[in-house]
């Protein structure tokens, strides 16, 4: 009963289910009375116009990753703090911590430019499928159907740029079932204004990571610099701050429980369609491995980590990189199999088939989802072993990193060298060993190289298998000799690079043990990965079409590519397992408890206690209470990171920065039950601007309404 009630809800939308969705704003009106309904009062031109100024022109896309918003006239930008870290860490040093202890430029002069940073703004959205596909009909070749999408995006994109300064591209949705035209403005000067210290922006660390409740103040604030015209300009002392078609004001009204939302932003990505057998392959095989595989590197790291300082510092980006995406997977496959997700997809796919049977035009799609089934059977193992080559060459033993680059200068030695290349080329590889051995131990690599190797090889097929040494030799050899362990070792090896030192390479234990798996990687495996995929798009192709022509009442929506999309719900809280209710907001109070439990996730510098001893809220507070973080309905994912979260009258309400972990598996299918973005109150961003930094003129630039 229950999974038919599923079925139903997730899938026919008989009950309210209005929040699941990351919707192309250029076709919001077709979701505005919707949208109405649950209670907000803009109209679709408010949001998206091309013909006036809308919410649109204060969104920017942050650095290709991230999503960030203007909040002044004067080009404030608003992003998450760990969007904005790298450039944090990159002006941070042992004399300016401004990790530690936040920055904040007192004006305009103190700003910090951030070389190759870019914010971008959405001109315009265009649906280009019929122009994109002209000449393609009746053509069944996959290649040459995508020649002539190729040349003829080639002439749309030269027709959208022309006689502007904006950037253009085309990218396909649903899988080649429609294209859109994205014209872009791309500014290229961002200056830092303002960090809170990580005991704020990071409060929480790992521990606090993907987990509701949460008190952290996810925030840094940038500012977008143009030329004297207003149009994007390199990084110059006499740029300006940018004045923006619109800025967002800010939401200072209490807040509600159930009052309408909405993320503005750019989501990355979602497989909303992927097969029941897709799902249960993911569910059963894939995750769990890549999850086994992080398991161990991060008892490695993080006993290591806890053992030194240096390590701790050396580690900590690294960690953080494993371990998001660690913690995500293990909450999305529990929330999954909780929910029973495959039987949920079994099921819907039982009614895809059978409606597809009834009419004579819907028969091409009758097969379709058994195709799909029948590939991930066939030929899913390419995709898994790409999985797992990846986490052992990218995001297991280091070395392996560095081996790149070098594999990269042998292959085409004599290519660099007649083209009087080489000194370049080995220069970029000794500057990148620079960076490299600044935050690398090999005792800690070979200890990653020990727990990982033996698992790697484990679950390699044994038509895949390698190297005949013993792994405990293997290990002995590699970090006793090898070239790519020690940067002395390294550095002297480029430095007397010669035809004939180069042979040397074939006798490096560590080199030849990379191009083994570099060699499995390139000619084994990656070619049926990428047919893999391909096979499977092309049928997830016929699949979402059949999908809109015989579910015309199911929502639909295409997944999620990083372009600027648009999803709503409402202000509330989850009760997403048995016994366990979630409340929609925390409040400082909460930092104060969480502070007191010791863990060093939590630590304080002394002004925030003091700041709570005064209860010197202003008027920041609700009720007394200062909030902090609050939860909603809204169906996000990686990208959304920085996005506004907006009220009903399109008012800043917060910053989106994650989802709590019973969530996460959202990105596959959404249940408006337990799925919850979580948000950082712009009141508590404000004040700890105002109170915490001393920075109240940032917060006088903005439009505040009360
Ligand atoms: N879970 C957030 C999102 O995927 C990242 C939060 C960053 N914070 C951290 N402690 N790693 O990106
Ligand atoms: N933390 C994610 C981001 O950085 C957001 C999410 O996955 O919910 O985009």
């Amino acid at each position: 009963m229950r999974k038919i009630l599923l079925v139903l809800t997730l899938f026919f939308g008989l009950i309210a289910r209005a929040e699941e969705g990351m919707l192309i704003p250029s076709l919001i009106e077709a979701f505005e009375s919707d949208m109405k309904a649950m209670g907000m009062r803009l109209s679709a031109a408010d949001i998206y116009s091309v013909n006036k100024s809308s919410i649109k022109d204060a969104i920017m896309h942050f650095g290709g990753g991230c999503t960030a918003e203007l909040v002044s006239s004067e080009g404030l930008l608003l992003t998450n703090h760990h969007c904005g870290f790298s450039q944090v860490q990159s002006h941070s040093s042992v004399e300016k911590d401004y990790l530690k202890y936040g920055f904040w430029a007192k004006n305009h002069g103190e700003e910090l430019p951030n070389p190759g940073l870019t914010a971008t703004r959405i001109v315009r959205i265009e649906d280009v499928t019929a122009a994109i596909l002209s000449g393609t009909s009746g053509l069944t070749d996959p290649a040459a159907i995508q020649q002539i999408v190729n040349a003829n995006g080639k002439v749309l994109l030269e027709d959208a740029k022309r006689g502007t300064h904006y950037q253009a591209d085309i990218q396909a949705f649903d899988y080649g079932n429609s294209y859109y035209l994205m014209v872009k403005e791309v500014f290229l000067d961002v200056r830092l204004v303002g960090t809170p210290p990580n005991s704020i922006g990071k409060f929480g660390g790992d521990t606090d990571n993907w987990v509701w409740p949460r008190h952290t103040g996810d925030f840094s604030v940038f500012r977008v610099y143009a030329g004297a015209d207003n149009k994007p300009a390199a990084y110059n002392t006499s740029n300006v701050p940018y004045k923006p078609l619109h800025h967002l004001p800010i939401a200072f009204k209490s807040r509600q429980e159930g009052e309408f939302t909405m993320v503005y932003g750019f989501p990355g990505q979602t497989e909303q369609h992927l097969s029941s057998g897709n799902l249960k392959y993911l569910i059963d095989q894939q995750r769990p491995m890549e999850i086994d595989m992080r398991t161990k590197s991060l008892a490695v790291i993080d006993e290591a980590m806890k053992a030194s300082d240096k390590t701790r510092i050396q580690y900590a980006a690294k960690q953080a990189r494993i371990a998001n995406a660690w913690k995500k997977n293990i909450g999305q496959i529990g929330g999954l199999r909780e929910l029973d997700a495959v039987g949920v997809k079994e099921a819907f796919e039982a009614e895809y088939r059978s409606r597809a049977n009834s009419k004579e035009e819907w028969k091409k799609y009758a097969t379709i989802v058994d195709q799909m089934n029948d590939l991930v059977k066939t030929k899913s193992t390419y995709e898994y072993h790409y999985t797992l080559i990846i986490e052992y060459l990218y995001m297991g033993p280091e070395y392996l990193k560095l081996a790149r680059g070098i594999e990269d200068l042998e292959r085409n030695y004599s290519k660099y060298k007649e083209a009087g290349e080489l000194e370049s080329r080995i220069a970029t590889l000794k500057k990148g060993a620079e960076g490299f051995f600044k935050d690398y131990d090999p005792k800690v690599d070979k200890a990653i190289f020990d727990a990982l190797t033996p698992a790697f090889k484990n679950y390699l097929d044994p038509k895949f298998s390698i190297a005949e040494l013993s792994n405990e030799e293997l290990s002995k050899n590699i970090y006793s000799k090898s070239i790519l362990v020690s940067k002395e070792r390294y550095l002297a090896f480029l430095d007397k690079l010669t035809d004939k030192t180069l042979k040397k390479l074939s006798k490096d234990p560590g080199y030849t043990y990379f191009k083994q798996c570099w060699t499995l990687y390139q000619t084994d495996i990656l070619p049926g990965a990428i047919a893999f995929s391909k096979d499977m798009d092309s049928l997830l192709k016929i699949y979402v079409e059949g999908k809109k022509v015989m579910f015309p009442d199911v929502k639909q929506w295409p997944d999620a590519n990083s372009t600027l999309r648009i999803t709503y719900g409402k202000l509330e809280g989850s009760a997403p397992t048995d016994g366990m209710a979630y409340t929609s907001h925390t409040t400082l109070k909460g930092i104060i408890a969480k502070n007191q439990t010791g863990n060093p996730d939590f630590e304080l510098l002394p002004r925030m206690q003091e700041l709570y001893d005064s209860k010197d809220y202003g008027d920041y507070a609700q009720d007394g209470e200062l909030w902090v973080c609050f939860t909603g309905s809204n169906h996000t994912t990686g990208g959304n990171s920085g996005s506004p979260v907006l009220n009903a009258d399109g008012h800043l309400m917060g910053l989106n920065f994650d989802r709590s972990w019973e969530s996460t598996m959202s990105d596959f299918l959404f249940d408006p039950a337990r799925c919850r973005n979580i948000v950082v109150d712009i009141r508590y961003v404000l004040w700890v601007m105002d109170k915490y930094a001393g920075a109240k003129h940032l917060v006088d630039e903005m439009t505040l309404v009360r």
